[in-house]
């Protein structure tokens, strides 16, 4: 099956257009069969060993958000501090979740002992599946782009919050929180491009042709 110049050119599309949104949410819930595309993206990345490590628990009760959310503030607040004087401010101004507005929160999980305890690629590199599963969140943020949903990951949050709220086992290693709806827009930029908090780095100054060469 070829790829036509026209599917290219939406696939780059959906890649530079992808954000992490945190604001902008609209209430309009996700439909189950565009909900279903996004997860069977999801399903479809690479995995090493084809081990499939993931699972996906869907977050919808408000007293569930809320729990998540009141996790995410004492995290929030506990980051704060480990910021220099001059940047914490700064830092305390970003909106960094959408965990009450976006209709669906989803946790993605990796369960590092499916399929056994021997994986092929996984001998040598154990971390494989974890970075696996991120794979799979990378395929869920751009279907969901593609589907015109903002996707955000929260990570200011403790796993044992997740855990005791979501119910997920000791054994099962908790990879992201993503927060996902309709939005009224997509912004253009990073948002911490956009603030100044940090540019894009220049491309060509991470580039090596053939050895690792220290740039200026
Ligand atoms: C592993 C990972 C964790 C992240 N955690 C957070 C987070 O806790 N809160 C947040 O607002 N953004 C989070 N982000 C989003 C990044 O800030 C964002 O991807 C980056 O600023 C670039 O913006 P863009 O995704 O819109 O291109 C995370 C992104 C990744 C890949």
């Amino acid at each position: 099956m070829k790829i036509s110049d026209a599917e290219r050119d939406a696939l780059y599309k959906v890649i530079h257009s992808r954000r992490d949104v945190r604001k902008d949410f609209i209430p309009t819930p996700i439909p189950n069969a565009v909900l279903e595309r996004i997860l069977n993206a999801g399903h479809h990345a690479p995995s090493v060993g084809f081990m499939q490590p993931w699972d996906f628990v869907l977050v919808t009760e408000e007293q569930t958000k809320l729990a998540i959310k009141k996790g995410y503030e004492a995290a929030s607040l506990e980051s704060a501090d480990k910021f220099s004087d001059d940047k914490k401010a700064e830092y305390q101004s970003f909106k960094l979740e959408g965990i009450l507005e976006a209709p669906l929160g989803i946790c993605v999980t990796c369960d590092r002992e499916r399929n056994g305890p021997v994986v092929i690629g996984r001998t040598i590199k154990p971390e494989m599946d974890l970075y696996s599963t991120v794979c799979a969140i990378q395929n869920m943020w751009l279907a969901a782009r593609a589907e015109n949903i903002g996707l955000g990951w929260v990570s200011i949050i403790h796993d044992d919050i997740l855990r005791d709220t979501l119910g997920i086992p000791s054994n099962i290693e908790i990879v992201a929180y993503l927060c996902l709806g309709y939005v009224s827009k997509f912004q253009q930029k990073p948002e911490l491009e956009e603030f100044g908090w940090l540019p894009r780095g220049d491309i060509t100054q991470l580039i090596h042709k053939e050895k690792w060469s220290t740039k200026t």
